[in-house]
């Protein structure tokens, strides 16, 4: 397939990230059928997209009539059939558990064309483990975006052990179509290479506290303001999702071992359900406006 071939895509999973995608490639110009498994995610996902879209549109980042004209793209569904039937590209972005995602590859397989490349927003599972559930593992690949998309600028496509260098290539075209940054990924291995850096940094913050060596609030002001990295490290927990970066652990920890335990602190918040801003509160509490509170 061509990126000439693309016109309509389909993105599984209306949360934080897959609503996320759906308006970038709607902003690009794309058909996008967004689904999701209870109409009420999907609409919420739905109206997500309309808040950001507008929030652009405010900022004159976008034109309204553009907003409007993204907006329109995107199409919520619940029926798997309807959204992956007619689709070029699938993109993935349901929970991160393997067999929440197998389950998903197989019911689709049923109902994507021939021609459609499927390609995963995991952040950590094996692309080989998850295209081998499918018929067409050489037209499945990874395509992995940063939180928030529609302001992260990076994209990694991943490669499985059996992705054809033709769906590498295509999918890097359509990152740069969507005005992102596309880095390939050779070797598909867990949390690949942002997230292998980037989330074992959380949990060890995240196990700083569990000790009582530091405070939540310590830590995010030397990330912050001493190491120069835009947000905290438990602010960045926040917007990722405390479920997201548990599940990213977890499946590191089984696979590559002790060092990438979950943190105590971190388990905690996802027992509770704090799991950040999406959930009103994480590590810090969005709901009465306070948000985060860095010295
Ligand atoms: N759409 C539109 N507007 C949005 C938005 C969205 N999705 N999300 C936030 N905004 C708005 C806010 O409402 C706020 O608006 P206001 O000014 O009217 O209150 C504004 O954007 C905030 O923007 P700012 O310009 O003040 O903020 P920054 O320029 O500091 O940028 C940021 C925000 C880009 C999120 C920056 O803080 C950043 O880069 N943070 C790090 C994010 C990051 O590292 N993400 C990757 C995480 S790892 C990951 O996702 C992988 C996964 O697999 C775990």
């Amino acid at each position: 397939m061509e990126l000439e071939d693309i016109n309509t895509v389909a993105v599984l999973g209306a949360g934080n990230m897959g609503h996320g995608i759906a308006e970038v490639a709607a902003m690009a110009g794309y058909e996008v059928a967004l689904r999701d498994i209870k109409d009420e995610f999907v609409q919420n996902g739905y109206e997500q997209i309309e808040w950001s879209l507008n929030k652009l549109a405010e900022k004159d980042q976008l034109s309204q009539d553009d907003a409007d004209a993204a907006l329109e793209r995107v199409t919520p569904l619940v029926d798997v059939e309807e959204a992956v039937g007619n689709a070029d590209v699938i993109i993935e972005a349901v929970p991160e558990k393997m067999e929440i995602k197998k389950d998903v590859y197989g019911e689709v397989e049923e109902h994507a064309p021939d021609r459609a490349i499927f390609a995963t927003n995991t952040s950590s599972l094996s692309i080989t483990e998850l295209a081998d559930v499918t018929e067409r593992p050489e037209q499945f690949c990874g395509m992995h975006f940063f939180n928030p998309p529609v302001r992260m600028q990076l994209v990694e496509v991943i490669s499985g052990a059996e992705s054809a260098e033709d769906t590498l290539d295509v999918i890097e075209e359509l990152a740069e179509d969507f005005g992102k940054t596309p880095v390939r990924v050779h070797k598909d291995s867990p949390g690949f290479i942002v997230n292998r850096i980037l989330v074992p940094l959380m949990n060890e913050a995240s196990w700083l506290v569990s000790e009582d060596e530091t405070t939540i609030a310590e830590v995010d002001s030397t990330t912050k303001y001493d190491m120069g990295l835009p947000m905290g490290s438990f602010e960045l927990g926040d917007q990722v999702g405390n479920d997201v970066s548990y599940h990213v652990l977890e499946y590191m920890h089984e696979v590559l071992g002790d060092a990438y335990e979950p943190a105590p602190l971190l388990e905690t918040k996802v027992e509770n359900e704090e799991l950040g801003k999406k959930t009103g509160k994480g590590f810090y509490d969005y709901e009465d406006g306070n948000g985060v509170d860095i010295p």
